[in-house]
C-alpha cells in the first residue's frame, strides 16, 4: 500500500498550479510496483501507447510502440528511455500507486506514465501543459526545472516529433532517489537526466481548456438538435447605415448565445460527458454471453465482488445523484447511494449496495457492457 509522507492540503495550498517542488522521501521505503521486464512487455502490446527515445551522441529519435522482442534484445547500455502511457489501465499493481492521489478529483486525473531510463536517458528539455507528480522508483535521476514559461523559451521540434525547448536556467536542480517526488505545474520547463538505471512514475493531471469545453458544448448542441432557431426581431426599424451591426443587434445575438449556456441541465450533461471520457485506451473486453441478474445477485450474496474496469472514469454532479457519467455517457440511476458507490469505489460488494430489482438491472447492464467485471 502506498501512502504519502507529506501533507497534501499544505502541498495544494503552497504548490498546486503555483510552483514546482521536490519532496524528499515522499514515500517511505518505496518499492517499484512494476519491473522493467513487465514494462517492456506492455510496450510490446499494440493497444498500449508506448515510445522509445534514443539520444545517442546528442541525436534524438523516437520509435513508437508496439516494440518487438528483437528490439529489446539489441539495446545499448545508455542514452535511451522507454515510456509507457496509461500503465494503470493495463497493470493492476502499478495502478495501486495512484491510491494516495485519489484525494484529488478523478476528473482531473489523466494517467500513470511509467519510464525505464538507461543512464543518460531522457526526453530532453520540454514544457508540458499537465500537472505531474514524478515519483522516483529504483535508480537515480537528476532533474532540472526552470521558471514558468512566459514566452521566453524557444521551442525546437527534434527528429521524430519530440517537442523540446532549447534550454533554461534551473530554479530546481536536484537528484531524485527512490521514494522522492517532483511536482511540476503546467508551463514549467523541465528535464530529467538519468544517473543509473531508473524506474520513474509520472502521475499526470490535466485541467480542461476553455476551447475544449466550448467545443464539446457545440457538439452537444448539434448532436441534440438544440438551438435550431433563428433570431426573431419583430421590432426591426429602418437604418441609416446599411453596413452597421447595431449595439442592440449585438446584444440580441449575445443573448441567443448565452441563453443556451444558461440551461443547468445542458451544462450538467456537457461537463459530465466531457470529463468522464478517458484520454487513453481502456482494457475493454466485449462480453459475448448474456449476464443474468439472478447470477449477479447470487454472486454478491455469496460475498463476491464486482470490479470497475481500470481507468474507467465514473463521475456524478454533487447536486444530482440520479445521473452517473460513465466513459462519456450519462446513465440514469434511481439510487443515489448506488451512484456514490459506482463513482467512488473500485470494488463493489453487498455491503456497499442495496440489492433491489432496479439496482440489479443497472449493475447487470454495466457488467454486460464490460464496464465492471466479476472476480478474476
Ligand atoms: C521523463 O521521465 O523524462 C519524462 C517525464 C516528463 O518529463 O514529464
Ligand atoms: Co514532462
Amino acid at each position: 500500500m502506498y501512502t504519502l509522507n507529506f501533507d497534501l492540503p499544505t502541498f495544494l495550498a503552497q504548490h498546486w498550479h503555483k510552483k514546482p517542488i521536490v519532496i524528499k522521501n515522499a514515500f517511505i521505503d518505496f518499492v517499484d510496483p512494476i519491473t522493467p521486464d513487465e514494462l517492456a512487455g506492455l510496450a510490446m502490446e499494440s493497444d498500449i501507447d508506448s515510445r522509445f527515445i534514443n539520444n545517442k551522441q546528442g541525436r534524438w529519435s523516437v520509435t513508437h510502440g508496439p516494440l518487438s522482442e528483437d528490439f529489446f534484445t539489441s539495446l545499448e547500455e545508455s542514452h535511451w528511455q522507454l515510456v509507457v502511457q496509461a500503465c494503470n489501465h493495463w497493470h493492476s499493481g502499478s495502478a495501486t500507486l495512484l491510491d494516495p492521489f485519489k484525494q484529488l478529483p478523478q476528473w482531473l486525473f489523466d494517467d500513470l506514465m511509467v519510464c525505464f531510463s538507461a543512464p543518460r536517458g531522457g526526453v530532453g528539455p520540454h514544457i508540458d501543459q499537465y500537472d505531474v507528480f514524478i515519483v522516483q522508483g529504483s535508480g537515480q535521476r537528476h532533474w532540472k526545472v526552470g521558471a514558468r514559461d512566459q514566452g521566453q523559451y524557444k521551442e525546437s521540434i527534434q527528429a521524430g516529433a519530440l517537442r523540446q525547448i532549447e534550454g533554461f536556467d534551473p530554479i530546481i536542480d536536484q537528484v531524485l532517489e527512490p521514494g522522492d517526488l517532483l511536482y511540476i505545474p503546467p508551463g514549467f520547463p523541465h528535464e530529467g537526466d538519468t544517473l543509473e538505471p531508473s524506474m520513474s512514475y509520472s502521475i499526470g493531471f490535466r485541467s480542461p481548456k476553455q476551447q475544449e469545453l466550448l467545443n464539446h458544448f457545440a457538439d452537444y448542441i448539434i448532436g441534440n438538435d438544440l438551438g435550431d432557431a433563428h433570431l426573431i426581431n419583430p421590432d426591426m426599424a429602418v437604418r441609416s447605415n446599411h453596413g452597421e451591426i447595431s449595439t442592440l443587434d449585438k446584444e440580441q445575438l449575445t443573448l441567443m448565445l448565452k441563453s443556451l449556456l444558461d440551461s443547468p441541465a445542458h451544462i450538467d450533461q456537457v461537463i459530465g460527458t466531457l470529463l468522464s471520457q478517458s484520454r487513453h485506451q481502456l482494457d475493454h473486453v466485449e462480453i459475448e454471453h448474456a449476464i443474468e441478474e439472478d447470477a449477479l445477485e447470487e454472486h454478491l450474496k455469496a460475498g463476491g465482488y464486482i470490479y470497475k474496469m481500470a481507468g474507467l472514469k465514473v463521475l456524478y454532479h454533487q447536486d444530482n445523484l440520479r445521473e452517473v457519467y460513465i466513459n462519456g455517457e450519462c446513465i440514469a440511476c434511481d439510487d443515489p447511494e448506488l451512484t456514490l458507490t459506482l463513482s467512488n469505489r473500485d470494488a463493489i460488494s453487498i455491503e456497499a449496495i442495496e440489492i433491489n430489482p432496479s439496482n440489479l438491472r443497472l449493475l447487470t447492464q454495466l457488467l454486460q457492457r464490460g464496464f465492471w467485471y466479476f472476480d478474476a
